[in-house]
């Protein structure tokens, strides 16, 4: 069902995405009012959060809903995911029925859950955030799993407020070092979203072994095709930044050492070199520099980058807050009917 979700921006079409970011927009030039009166939202952690846990409990509460934050494994019981397990491990309960017990109390589920980083055969999967979407009777909202749709949406929103229009712009996402191997999520929702958005997209990683999964490698290539933008790969430092209007920076584990992190440590601490500088970003078109957060400093990117005025960190962050209201908006079909989606999102019933 169309758009009954926001799990990846995969499945919402270059149009739907503007609108939600200009419904973001919207959001903060002027309060919408309590869009989300009577609604509630389950978030559901099962990894660390500072940005995504504030702005989704107070983006519900500043729109009139409530927010319930579950923690399995913690204060709540741990789930199992695996269809017909024999559940004798330390999983209390099955996610057929974690999701619809919450549909019975909620209005949308939201989830974060990291992949295990054993088998990234397994971890492509998404196994969880797909469960909770097949089960549950409510829209399900994507927190970060093995992509960020949310963090993409407040990366353009960011973008777009400080470059008008994004259309062939240069953009860098550039692999930075990271003493551990970490989540490709972010660099598979940097280059979909820019991609989507018309950029001229450059990857730029050590070598071969550090390109993303075939899935987000061929979407974000036809999404460049469809927006008349580009999607270059390159392995040459000074190539990439020259010229860029746009660096991203990310680090995450190279995908043919997946469980063999060891293997890839020796790699990683070669590139150390990565590191986004004043010298690299000299080459760029002043460009803006940007990272999701949390990030080492002096590891990722210098005190000098990330306290530049070409540096949008903070913005980007911030915006978290009224693009994500602005997708809880559209999934709950409480926006203004200008700005509604094409398709109803599905509901079972409603609550008062
Ligand atoms: N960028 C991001 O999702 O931050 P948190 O992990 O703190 O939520």
């Amino acid at each position: 069902m169309l758009n009954h979700n926001f799990l990846t921006t995969r499945d919402w079409s270059r149009a739907e995405i503007d609108a939600l970011l200009d419904t973001a927009a919207s959001f903060k030039r002027e309060h919408p009012g309590p869009m989300l009166s009577g609604k509630s939202v389950a978030l559901v952690f099962f990894n660390p959060s500072l940005r995504t846990r504030t702005s989704m409990e107070l983006g519900v509460w500043s729109l009139g809903g409530h927010a319930v934050v579950l923690e399995p494994g913690k204060a709540a019981w741990p789930i199992e995911f695996t269809p017909g397990a024999i559940m004798d491990g330390d999983a209390e309960e099955h996610v057929r029925e974690v999701a619809r017990v919450l549909s019975e109390y909620c209005d949308l589920i939201a989830v974060r859950k990291f992949p295990g980083f054993q088998d990234w055969s397994v971890d492509r999967l998404d196994t969880a955030i797909n469960a909770f979407a097949e089960h549950a009777t409510v829209p399900v909202m994507n927190l970060e799993t093995i992509e960020h749709p949310c963090q993409e949406l407040a990366h353009a929103l960011a973008l777009r407020e400080r470059l008008g229009t994004l259309e062939n712009k240069k953009y860098v996402l550039t692999w930075t070092y990271h003493p551990k191997p970490l989540n490709t999520a972010v660099a598979n929702s940097s280059l979909l979203i820019a991609t989507k958005l018309g950029m001229d997209v450059t990857l730029l990683c050590p070598d071969e072994r550090y390109l993303l999964d075939e899935r987000y490698m061929t979407a974000s290539r036809k999404n460049a095709e469809a927006q008349d933008g580009s999607l270059t790969v390159t392995h040459d430092i000074d190539a990439a930044y020259e010229g860029a209007d746009v660096v991203y920076a990310k680090s995450w584990g190279a995908l043919p050492f997946y469980g063999n992190w060891s293997n890839e440590q020796p790699i990683r601490d070669q590139n150390r070199h990565f590191i986004v500088d004043e010298r690299k970003m000299a080459l760029t078109n002043n460009a803006l520099f940007s990272h999701c957060l949390p990030m080492r400093r002096n590891i990722k990117a210098t005190d000098a980058v990330v306290d530049s005025p070409n540096s949008i960190v903070i913005e980007e962050a911030a915006n978290r807050l009224p693009t994500q209201q602005a997708v809880m908006a559209t999934l709950l079909n409480t926006t203004t009917p200008a700005l509604a989606p094409t398709s109803t999102p599905k509901r079972k019933h409603t609550h008062a």
